[in-house]
C-alpha cells in the first residue's frame, strides 16, 4: 500500500486512475483546482468523487498548497493541465503557468522530499510530436511541419515529401522521434515531459511519462469545447445531429478507452522498467475519422451517417497514431479495448446523461468553431 497523490483527479483521467488506486487498497490523495474548463460552476466535487479518496481544492501555480498535498506521499500521478490546443494558441500565459510551470513547482517539491518520493508518473500527449511520421518511397522517413495553406485550399489532403512532392505513406509515431509540437499546449506538454525526464535523471527520483493518443471513456468533457472528435461526434448523433467531418475523413487517428490507459499508469506504478522512460500510449491502429463517426453511429443504434463538409481547419495534422511496441516490452501493458467496444462503452455512457447536457455539449463545440474560424485556429 502506498500513499498516492492525484493532480488533476477530478478530471476525466485522473478521477478514473483514483478509482483504480482506491480499488487497489492505496492511500489516495486527489488535488484539483475544479478549473471551469473542465467543471461546472460555481465549483463543487464531481458527483463521482470517490468517498474513499481525499480531495484538497487546490493549484498546481500555487506551490505551498501543492507542499501540503504533497505532505506524506510516495508516489504522483500529474495529470492537471490546461488542455485544448486551440485555445493554448490564444491563452498562451495561463498554458505556460499551468502546464509548464505548474509541473515545475511539483519538481521542486519532489526534489525536496526526494528520500520519501519513489516515482513521478505524468500525463504526457501525442502533441510534443506534432504531425505524423511520413515516408516518401524515394526519399525516405521524415518529420513535417503542417500542410501549407495553399495546398489545403486545393483540398489536396495528403501530406507530401517536401524534396519531390509525392504522397507519402503514413508510418506509425515511435518515441524516439523528433519532438516538433504544432501548438502552445503541444510546446508546455513538451515543457512537462522534458522537465520531468531531465529532473528525475538527474536527481535519481524515477520518473515515467505517458503520451496519450486520443483517450476517450465515460466522464470525458463534453461542455469543453476542445475536447476530441469521439465526444463532439456522440453528442452530434445522440441529439440527431449529422456528424460532420473535415478534409475527406480519411485522416488517421489513435483512440484509446480511458481503462487501458489506467491499467498502464498502474504497470508503470509497480514495474521499475518503467523508471526513466517516456512512452506512447494508443490503441497503436490508425482508424479514418470517417471510421469513428460511422462506429459511433452504429453503437448509439442511429441511421445518421457522417457528412464530409469539405472543409479543414489550418491547424489539424493529417494523421497520427501510436507505435505502442515499448509500452508492450517494457510494461507488458496491451490494450484490451477494441475501438468497437471501447465506443459501445462510451455510448451507454452518453445514454445515461440529460438530453439538455448533450443539447448544451453540441452548442458549445459549435460557438467555439465559429470563434476559433474567427481567430482562424484549429480547435
Ligand atoms: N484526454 C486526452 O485525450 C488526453 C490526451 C493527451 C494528454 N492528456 C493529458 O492527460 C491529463 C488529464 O486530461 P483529462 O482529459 O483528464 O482532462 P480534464 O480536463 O478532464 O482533467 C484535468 C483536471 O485538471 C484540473 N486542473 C486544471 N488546471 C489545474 C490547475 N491549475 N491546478 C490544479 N488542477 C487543475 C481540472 O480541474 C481537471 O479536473 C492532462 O495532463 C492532459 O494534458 C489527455
Ligand atoms: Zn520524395
Amino acid at each position: 500500500m502506498s500513499k498516492v497523490l492525484v493532480t488533476g483527479g477530478a478530471g476525466f483521467i485522473g478521477s478514473h486512475l483514483v478509482d483504480a488506486l482506491v480499488g487497489r487498497g492505496h492511500e489516495v490523495v486527489a488535488f484539483d483546482n475544479l478549473d471551469p474548463a473542465a467543471h461546472p460552476q460555481p465549483p463543487k466535487w464531481p458527483a463521482y468523487a470517490n468517498a474513499k479518496c481525499k480531495y484538497i481544492r487546490g493549484d498546481v501555480r500555487d506551490k505551498e498548497a501543492l507542499r501540503q498535498a504533497l505532505d506524506g506521499i510516495e508516489v504522483v500521478f500529474h495529470h492537471a493541465a490546461a488542455v485544448g490546443s486551440g485555445i493554448s494558441m490564444i491563452d498562451i500565459g495561463r498554458f505556460v503557468e499551468v502546464n509548464s510551470l505548474g509541473t515545475a513547482n511539483l519538481l521542486e517539491l519532489a526534489i525536496e522530499r526526494k528520500e520519501k518520493i519513489k516515482k513521478v508518473i505524468v500525463a504526457s500527449s501525442m502533441t510534443v510530436m506534432g504531425e505524423g511520421t511520413y515516408e516518401c518511397a524515394a526519399h525516405g522517413v521524415y518529420y513535417p511541419f503542417l500542410r501549407p495553406v495553399e495546398q489545403l485550399v486545393r483540398n489536396d489532403w495528403d501530406m507530401r515529401c517536401p524534396q519531390c512532392g509525392a504522397p507519402s505513406k503514413p508510418l506509425p509515431m515511435a518515441e524516439d522521434r523528433p519532438l516538433l509540437p504544432l501548438t502552445i499546449y503541444g510546446l508546455t506538454k513538451q515543457d512537462e515531459e522534458l522537465e520531468t525526464m531531465l529532473v528525475g535523471r538527474f536527481y535519481s527520483i524515477p520518473v515515467v511519462a505517458f503520451r496519450y493518443f486520443s483517450v476517450y471513456g465515460p466522464r470525458q468533457s463534453l461542455t469543453n469545447p476542445y475536447t476530441g472528435v469521439i465526444a463532439r461526434f456522440g453528442t452530434r448523433v445522440i441529439t440527431g445531429k449529422t456528424p460532420l467531418i473535415y478534409e475527406d475523413g480519411q485522416q488517421l487517428k489513435d483512440v484509446i478507452h480511458v481503462r487501458d490507459v489506467v491499467r498502464a499508469n498502474l504497470r508503470a506504478m509497480e514495474c521499475e522498467a518503467a523508471d526513466y522512460q517516456v512512452f506512447n500510449l494508443g490503441n497503436g491502429v490508425g482508424l479514418s475519422v470517417h471510421r469513428i463517426a460511422e462506429l459511433i453511429s452504429e453503437k448509439l443504434g442511429s441511421a445518421i451517417r457522417p457528412v464530409l463538409t469539405g472543409q479543414y481547419r489550418r491547424g489539424d495534422a493529417r494523421h497520427g497514431w501510436a507505435d505502442i511496441s515499448k509500452a508492450k516490452r517494457l510494461l507488458g501493458w496491451e490494450p484490451s479495448l477494441s475501438a468497437e467496444d471501447g465506443f459501445a462503452d462510451l455510448c451507454d455512457w452518453l445514454r445515461t446523461l440529460p438530453s439538455e447536457q448533450l443539447e448544451e455539449a453540441t452548442h458549445a463545440y459549435e460557438n467555439a468553431e465559429s470563434e476559433s474560424e474567427k481567430r482562424a485556429v484549429a480547435v
